[in-house]
């Protein structure tokens, strides 16, 4: 059984350390499975996700270097407010966050192409200040070449990228640094989790800073419905692909014979939890196999696959679970319609 290296289609990222072209400036430490046993623990979600009623499965099966690639497309839609919005908050507030958070070494959690820390980087640039840059991503592919173009665009960046889980990676020992460390987790991809399994990673997080360091969390906020939906509905389809993607990404990975065109994309904004649910439907009753898990799945028509959940937050709420883990918010900067929040935590 292959590892769980999403992008090893194109797997630039094999051993468990690689110096990239950048020479000193560039570490690429690989966390994933390197052994039969380990590789077989990464399946253990999938057989429990489409054994458990109601299905599901975790959101990191998206990001193969296809669906690393999709999501890229979805950020640039009309209708993807998130990204958009978020941009636009880093673009005014990116030098006043360096400059409440001094010289720093930055990891980031999820990075995927790092469009947005760009405003990070520029601005920590611009202030003079020298910079370590952690992205943590499962998608070796894209972090690989983010991290090579990286190197491009700013001569004294030193990257060290991490390939494997936020749990993985924050537990992984990396070399000392004498700045604080600033933790970046943007895109609202804590929205991906449930709230107790949000509730364990913040916690995490806030275990590997150190008293006066720093957490950058950017969140999407309760909002009309309507424009929600809209948003994990776009009218070219490419929400869609990217959902169904993660079937094909199963069936290259644990051999499986997952028929795409016989399930559908559906998202839809459920009130009482605040969260946007996007499913995989079964379009008829069907059996699939996935050989390298010992696995055989059986769907009726309609029954639905939760593929990833997106929650919308309250800002006063999330700001007392923050607390309750030592990370109190010091700062929230947010965008005119207030429809995403960027808040800049302390650890105490
Ligand atoms: C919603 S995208 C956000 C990307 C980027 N931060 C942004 O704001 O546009 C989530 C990113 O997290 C990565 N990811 C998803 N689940 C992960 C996990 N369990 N551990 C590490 N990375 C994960 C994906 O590969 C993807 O790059």
């Amino acid at each position: 059984m292959p590892p769980f290296n999403p992008s090893a289609t194109r797997s630039q990222v094999t051993g468990s350390q690689v110096q990239g072209a950048g020479g000193d400036r560039l570490t690429i430490d690989c966390l994933l499975a390197a052994t039969t046993a380990e590789a077989q623990e990464d399946g253990a979600d999938v057989v429990m996700g489409l054994t458990t009623q109601p299905k599901s499965l975790p959101p990191k099966y998206f990001y193969d270097d296809l669906g690393s690639d999709l999501f890229e497309q979805i950020t640039a839609l009309p209708e993807y407010y998130l990204t958009r919005t978020e941009t636009a908050i880093l673009q005014a507030y990116a030098a006043e966050i360096a400059g409440l958070v001094g010289p720093c070494e930055l990891l980031e959690l999820g990075s995927g192409s790092s469009t947005k820390t760009r405003y990070l980087l520029n601005a920590f640039r611009q202030a003079g200040y020298s910079l370590r840059y952690i992205p943590v991503d499962v998608s070796g592919g894209m972090l690989e070449a983010t991290a090579q173009q990286l190197l491009i665009e700013y001569p004294s960046l030193v990257v060290h990228g991490v390939v494997g889980t936020y749990d993985a990676a924050l537990s992984h020992p990396l070399p000392t640094s004498p700045y604080p460390r600033l933790i970046a987790f943007i895109g609202s991809t804590l929205g991906n989790l449930a709230p107790v399994e949000c509730q364990t990673l913040l916690a995490q997080i806030s275990a590997t800073l150190q008293p006066g360091d720093y957490f950058l969390l950017g969140v999407d906020l309760e909002k009309d419905p309507t424009v929600l939906e809209l948003a994990y509905n776009d009218s070219q389809g490419v929400t869609a692909a990217f959902n169904l993607n993660m079937l094909s990404h199963l069936n290259w990975r644990f051999h499986g014979n997952f028929q795409l065109h016989q399930f559908q994309h559906r998202a839809v904004y459920n009130p009482a939890a605040s969260q946007v649910e996007i499913y995989i439907d079964s379009l008829q009753a069907q059996t699939v196999t996935l050989q390298r898990l010992n696995l055989v799945v059986n769907f009726a028509q309609d029954e639905p696959l939760l593929s990833e959940i997106s929650r919308k937050f309250k800002l006063s709420t999330l700001s007392e679970e923050l607390k309750a883990v030592n990370l109190p918010v010091i700062k929230v900067f947010t965008d005119k319609n207030a429809w995403f929040g960027l808040l800049l935590c302390q650890k105490a």
